[in-house]
Order: structure tokens, then sequence, then C-alpha cells
């Protein structure tokens, strides 16, 4: 039987008590987590969201009825409680539990509710089926470590806005019912009852506007903004997410990123206690991706690409040799000491790693402790080659050495592929290190092959650095942007660029995407309209912060730091969404169902 609260009030969360507290009278409520009964002695754990405590109720010190109640306590249910805090006897310490040294003395009990048996174990350390949790999830957040969790976001999410409003940041909310974005993902599409035929799109992210706010004078703009991507969800992607997202007048790249630099300084601070050093390192894209194979390189360890096309164009191995003759490269990474961990199937298992990286093999050598070299190339090279290649590696016993030859880029990104996984698999990475760095000088266009034209790397608004104007026309491939990424132990955080802000410019920039000026103006002519009446030089940034929390938590995956995530294939189990609506519903919108 459900009790009422009456005059009872809670002066107390579980485990904000300690041993400063013995001797005070309190009144906790939360739920039972377990129960053990010693015959005469029951001992309750209590939970709430800080945590747990233990409650014990002796029938010595209680009315019998009070007692009797506390014997029907059952996991999950509702408890209230008042008693006093007590010092535990030395013995039954319990050094595992926060509120260890301490425990209450109950003195009046009311169960606030009962719970059926609940079909998932709610204490951290079980192991359960992440289907069931996700369907189950209001239970799943019972545990301490996923109220924490959410505890650790909102910290989080106001140490960033508590920097934005001090910087000067003023918070707009953009719409969720507008047009499509250009961010490269697929829509969200929300039909329109009144417009028949018509639709919205659920925002990427609030880009436009944030780039018209700055045409209204806003000057520097922030929203925690939800946005909404129709793409395959995976471990680091969700279909509906949450960014940082930030916009500045009359700024330069150096500008925006004090701004972001900033932001995750209060946040590191505020919820790692980890004070990071300003201003970050920043690399270029090309020096990223020569060194790490990567634009978004884990700087927590060493392990870099190194380039042979010098003396490997005539090394006696045709592999090598036509890669450098058709212009690619021959590059390679070192594993110190990792030789004799290393067999022959594990050499034959990474070279059909980086094969799915689209290169056509992997070249290794791997000196053993006594000089004897194992390798799968060595026999096809000049004697003198070996020589060359052990100087120009710096190879000492006890070493292996992995080399691919191919185009340059896509050498670089199978290497970098290679690297990260060797970085796991030789245990080189610290994970309580935390290495941020800027990502800067992106190509501006990627060249799409299926569509046979040039894409936005970043999105079409990104302004081209002013060295590369010149090329615009003749080598569009060669333009550098003016945007940059965040990147954190080997994950994009966040990306940014200044934008275009002459109309010109912008039109020039679609007709390189291939619009043709009616297409341009079709899709975007609100924009190029907008930018005729006095655009300020702007920029911006947007970094997930969902993504942010999963590396300060180390959480696995994405859905480990959201309250209600979606899974792989974009459904929620726990509301079973989507789902499907009344013929009625569907009239209204002017839709029908192709039952085909
Ligand atoms: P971009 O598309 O790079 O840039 O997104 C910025 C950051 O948002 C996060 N993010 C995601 N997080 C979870 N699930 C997803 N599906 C997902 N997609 C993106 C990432 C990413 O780095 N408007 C521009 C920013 C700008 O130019 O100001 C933009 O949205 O952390
Ligand atoms: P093969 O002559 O094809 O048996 O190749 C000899 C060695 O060169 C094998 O270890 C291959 O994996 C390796 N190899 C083949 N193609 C490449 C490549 N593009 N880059 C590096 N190594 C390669």
């Amino acid at each position: 039987m459900a009790e009422f609260l009456g005059d009872w009030r809670r002066n107390c969360r579980c485990a904000e008590l300690g041993e400063g507290d013995v001797g005070r009278e309190v009144t906790l409520m939360g739920w039972v987590s377990r129960v053990r009964n010693m015959g005469g002695i029951l001992f309750v754990w209590l939970r709430d969201r800080s945590g747990l405590i233990q409650v014990v109720f002796d029938h010595r010190h209680l009315p019998e009825d009070a007692y009797r109640v506390a014997e029907t306590l059952r996991p999950e249910f509702v408890m209230a409680v008042r008693g006093e805090v007590k010092r535990r006897d030395e013995q039954a310490v319990n050094a595992g539990m926060a509120t260890g040294r301490i425990e209450v003395v109950a003195k009046e009990v009311k169960i606030l509710n009962e719970a059926a048996t609940p079909p998932i174990y709610t204490d951290d350390g079980v192991s359960e089926n992440e289907a069931v949790r996700l369907k189950y999830r209001y239970l799943d957040l019972r545990r301490p470590s996923m109220q924490r969790m959410l505890l650790t976001r909102s910290t989080v999410v106001n140490a960033i806005r508590r920097h934005m409003l001090d910087e000067g940041f003023v918070e707009v909310e953009t719409p969720i019912l507008t047009k499509s974005t250009p961010e490269g993902a697929r829509d969200f599409l929300v039909p329109s009852r009144i417009h028949t035929g018509k639709f919205y799109a659920l925002p990427q992210s609030p880009q436009i506007y944030k780039q018209l706010l700055m045409l209204a004078g806003t000057d520097r703009y922030f929203q925690i903004a939800k946005c909404f991507r129709d793409e395959d969800s995976r471990a680091d992607r969700q279909p509906e997410f949450t960014q940082l997202d930030l916009e500045m007048s009359f700024v330069e790249p150096r500008d925006v990123q004090d701004t972001v630099e900033g932001a995750f300084k209060a946040v590191f601070g505020q919820a790692k206690g980890i004070s990071l050093t300003l201003p970050l390192p920043r690399m270029t894209w090309k020096d990223a991706m020569e060194n790490y194979g990567s634009d978004k390189p884990d700087l927590r360890f060493g392990m870099k690409i190194s380039l042979h096309e010098g003396w490997a164009a005539d090394c006696g191995f045709s592999v090598f040799e036509n890669a450098v003759a058709l212009g690619g490269t021959v590059c390679a990474i070192k594993a110190e000491g990792a030789a004799e961990g290393l067999s022959r199937k594990e050499m034959d298992a990474l070279s059909e790693f980086v094969k799915t990286y689209h290169v056509k093999g992997l070249a290794w050598l791997a000196v053993s402790a006594d000089g004897t070299v194992r390798s799968s190339f060595a026999k096809f090279l000049k004697p003198e080659k070996m020589e060359q290649l052990t100087a120009a590696m710096g190879i000492s016993p006890g070493d292996a050495v992995f080399m691919i030859a191919d185009r340059k880029l896509v050498a670089l990104t199978a290497m970098g592929q290679l690297r990260v996984r060797l970085g796991r698999q030789l245990n080189l990475i610290d994970p309580d290190r935390y290495e941020l760095l800027w990502v800067t000088e992106f190509p501006l266009l990627e060249w799409n092959e299926e569509a046979q034209r040039y894409a936005a790397a970043h999105h079409p608004f990104t302004m081209p650095m002013e060295e590369d104007f010149h090329l615009l026309d003749e080598h569009p491939e060669q333009v550098r942007a003016k945007s940059y990424d965040l990147v954190l132990n080997g994950i994009e955080m966040g990306s940014g660029s200044i934008r275009i802000h002459a109309s010109d410019l912008q039109e020039r920039m679609f007709s390189l995407l291939g619009f043709t000026h009616e297409e341009a103006w079709e899709r975007f002519g609100f924009l190029l309209e907008a930018f005729r009446y006095g655009t300020p030089p702007h920029g911006g940034f947007a970094f997930g912060i969902d993504r942010l929390m999963m590396m300060l938590t180390g959480a696995e995956s994405l859905r480990d730091v959201i309250a209600f995530p979606k899974v792989q294939n974009a459904s929620c189990l726990m509301m079973d969404t989507p789902s499907a609506v009344g013929e009625e519903q569907l009239r209204l919108l002017h839709l029908r169902q192709d039952k085909g």
C-alpha cells in the first residue's frame, strides 16, 4: 500500500552524509537497492541520485508495526525513513561504499510506493543486454553511474553557457521547422498540413540562421542547438544530437579558436579538474595527413609516418618503384620493439586490415633481437637499399616496420588507420591523457567520383584562403579553406570556418560546386539576396556536446551519454519510435501509404 508524504520532508540526500553527520537526525527518501534480513535486524541499502547509504532496522529499537513494514521492503520499493546517523563498528566498515563508515539507524519508515520486480539490475557493475537496458531506460538511468553522467552533462553544458555569456555572446533560439541546410546528410522531413505536398526539414545545424544573425548585427551568437541528420547511426553518430553552435562578426580564425579554447578550458576545469594549457597546438591538414595519415590525428602516441620517395624510386622492388614513378608515395611507420610479438599470422591480418582502406598490400619487416630479419619484401631490395631503409628509419633490433606504396592520400590514409590499430594493439595509448589540437587549412573542395563534380569539404559557405584565390579557376582542388577542426584523442570534436561574406564570391562558389545560377538562387536565394544588404566578415564553429561527453566520461558510445538515445537503426526502444500513425492523421497531412 502506497503511503502519502504527509508532513514528512526529506532533509538530505543519501550519499551527501559523512562521518561529520554522526548524531544527526535525518529524513531520507529513495529506492531500495537491496535488503538483507539477519533475523531481527534488517540491513537495507537506500539509493537516491547521490548514491547509496545503509539503513538499519533493529526490531529491538523500533515499534513492532514499523519493523513489520520494514520487513515487506523489496528492491526498488520507494521508501522514506527517519533515523539517526551512526558510526559503524570498525569491523562493519564497507570500504567499497562512499558512505561505508556510517549508517542510518531507522526510527520510522514509510513505504511511498511498491515496485514490481524490475527486468534489469539497477546496480553498477552488473552487465545487462543493451537492448533491454534501452527498453527500460528509466530503470537503467537509476544506476549511480548513469546519474553521475547526467550530472556531468549538466555541469558541462552550464560551464559552456556561462563561458559564452561571459564572453558577450547572445543566446538565440533558431527554428526547428525549417528548410534543408547544407551539411551533407539526409534531412528529416515534416509534412505540412496547411500546404499540400510541402515539407519542412529539421535543421542539420543552425548554419544559415547564425550567418543571418551576423547580418542582423547580433555580433556574437551562441546556442546549445539540437541538430537532426538522417544518417546511419554509429558509435559516434546519432540521428539527433546537440551542438554548441557559435558565430562571430569581424573575426579571423584565431579569434573563433580562442573563444572555443576558453569554453574547453572551462569544461575540463569544471568537469574533470584538468587545467588545459592554452593556446592549443595547431597543425595544418597537410602536416596531419603526412605525419599521421589522418585529418584527426591521435597525439597520445608517436609512431609518426615517414615518406620514402627518394631511395624507393629505384630500390629494385617493383611495387615501390611503380608507385613513385606514377607520382605516388611510399610511406612507412616503425613500431619500436614490436617485432617479437608480431607473428606471421598477425602480419597477414594487418595486411588484410589495410586492404580494406583501398591499398593493394602491406610490406613489412621485423628484426628480431638477434638481428634476424623476417620480411615480405626485403628479398626484392637491392642490397644497398636495405641499408638506406635501416638508416632512414633508424631501425634497431626488435623493431617492426610497415610500408605502403600507392597514390599519396590513399597510402597515407591506410597507414593512418594502421597506426591507430597498432597504437591500440601495442598498448601505446594512455587512456587518461587528453590531447587536443586544431587542424587547419583543409582543402576547400573534395572531388566526388560518383557525381563527377566537386563537393564542399566543409560546407559551401566556407571562405577560401586569400593566398589561394588565384587557383580557384585553374586548380580548384589545390585551394585551401579558412576552416579548422578541433580534434581530441583522434576524434573530431567540432568544425568551423570563416564564411564567404561577399555575394559574388558565394555565387562563384556555388558554380564551382556545379550549381547553375538558377539552381543556386532557387535553393539559397534568400541567402544570396540577404548577402546584398551589408554582410560583415564573420566566422564560427560548432562542436558536438555528446561527443565531448563521450570523451570526458570514457564512454564507448554516444548512447551512454544521452539520456534517451536512439539505437543503430535510429529507433527508440523505450518509446517504440518511429511508429505507425492512423489513416485520419495521414489524410490531414495529405499523405497516402504506398502499400506496395
Ligand atoms: P559539422 O557538420 O562538422 O559542422 O558538425 C559539428 C560537430 O557536430 C558533431 N556531430 C555529431 N555528433 C553526433 N552525431 C552526429 N550525427 C553528428 N554530426 C556532427 C561533431 C561535429 O564535429 N554548421 C557546421 C559548423 C560551423 O561551420 O560552424 C557544422 O554543423 O562533433
Ligand atoms: P607480391 O609481389 O604481390 O607478393 O607482394 C610482395 C609484398 O609486397 C607483399 O607483402 C605485399 O603485401 C606487399 N605489397 C603489395 N602491394 C603493396 C603496396 N601497394 N604497398 C606496400 N606493400 C605492398
